[in-house]
């Protein structure tokens, strides 16, 4: 099934960078959302508010102020379904390079690009535009480049060659984020009332893909999307963005833009968080919105147990007031419901609820 025939034909699409480098005034037309879906951009919250808590991980060190954190972690999760990190043991340089070498990657003639892109979402190294271009009703404002990332020995050779420092740059900050997933998850099952260690193996060798995204200026911002309304398959995602354009929905159904916090890594609950916690903490709904003056540029790490490795609610939190609301689903399900379906049309944690009231239909 995995093509490795890269460059295949078929493959080939028009890039978001080269439409920008076209300089268009407008967008073309496969890109306009109908109505209802367009983003309200001219909604600008004052600059104190943020869209989610900030917390402070300095103080995880010390035993009393670990259960502040504990305490602050739970109520995020519970009430936004994420938070931003700051002093999160990630230095800046690392931060620094990955975008810098992100940028770089896009910026290359599309003909390097090109020999990585694939349609085919099994691929662990890919190369793409919009969500899935070939279902997509509509085309997203958005190119990416997706890699497996742990084991990082296991996928790294298959990762962009160019440019050279391609390698050694991401891989160092993908590190680094693997070793913040395992600390944010210690501290978030202690706040479902777990031990810290809970699935520690599963988490550790679990899957991570960084998808490395690009959203250059976009002519009409308030006609299209970079990426529309979804929540992420895993377990956490973990975010560095480098303007603001992220937008996560409140529990009021409003967007909220997520604002950029100097040296803030941004934390959203997936799919799989959902159905662990019993639905206690929810995924988070979230998209990327454009603007007219500049290009974006996120990395989004998402973690998930390993692709063949099935989540159920944990056991702890079954009981008869909380009776397990989840089937079990696994990474490699989702990439099946992604490759089947139009995500606007349906979201795949609704495939796994039980209650009577949220049964989704299989199409
Ligand atoms: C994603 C995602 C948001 C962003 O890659 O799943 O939601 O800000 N990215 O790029
Ligand atoms: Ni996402």
């Amino acid at each position: 099934m995995a093509d490795n025939t890269h460059s295949a034909e078929d493959q080939y699409f028009t890039s978001t960078m080269t439409l920008a480098q076209m300089g268009i005034s407008t967008v073309p037309e496969s890109y306009i959302l109908p109505p209802a879906d367009r983003p309200t951009l001219e909604l600008t919250p004052p600059s104190s508010f943020s869209a989610l808590p900030l917390i402070d991980l300095s103080s995880l060190e010390n035993p009393v102020r670990q259960s502040q954190v504990i305490e602050q972690v739970q109520v995020a999760c519970k009430e936004f379904g994420g938070f931003q990190v700051i002093n999160h043991g990630i230095h800046v340089s690392l931060t620094d390079e990955a975008l810098d070498v992100a940028e770089d990657f896009f910026e290359m003639p599309n003909d390097a690009k090109m020999r990585l892109a694939s349609t085919n979402v099994h691929e662990p190294v890919r190369y793409g535009t919009s969500v899935n271009q070939v279902k997509d009703k509509v085309q997203y404002w958005r190119d990416f480049i997706k890699h497996y990332s742990n084991p990082i020995s296991t996928w790294i050779d298959l990762w962009p060659s160019e440019p050279p420092t391609y390698k050694k740059k991401m891989g160092n900050y993908a590190k680094a984020v693997l070793l913040l997933h395992t600390k944010l998850m210690q501290i978030i099952f202690k706040s479902l009332g777990l031990r810290s260690d809970y699935l520690q193996n599963d988490v550790e060798q679990g899957s991570q893909v960084l998808a490395v995204n690009c959203y250059p200026a976009c002519p009409e911002p308030k006609l299209a999307l970079g990426l529309p309304r979804h929540s992420d398959y895993g377990l956490l995602t973990i975010i560095l963005q480098n303007q603001e354009g992220l937008e996560v929905m409140g529990n009021d159904e409003k967007w909220q833009p997520v604002p950029v916090i100097n040296e803030a890594l941004v934390v959203q609950l997936g799919d799989q968080m959902e159905v662990l916690s019993n639905g206690r903490y929810k995924s988070i709904v979230h998209r990327a919105t454009l603007n007219s003056e500049k290009k974006r540029l996120s990395i989004a790490s998402l973690h998930s147990l390993a692709i063949n490795k099935k989540i159920a609610p944990a056991p702890d939190l079954v009981d008869e007031g909380h009776p397990s609301s989840y089937k079990e689903g696994s990474f490699e399900d989702f990439l099946k419901f992604l490759s089947d379906n139009d995500i606007l049309e349906g979201r795949y944690i609704d495939t796994l609820k039980q209650n009577a009231d949220s049964v989704y239909e299989a199409k």
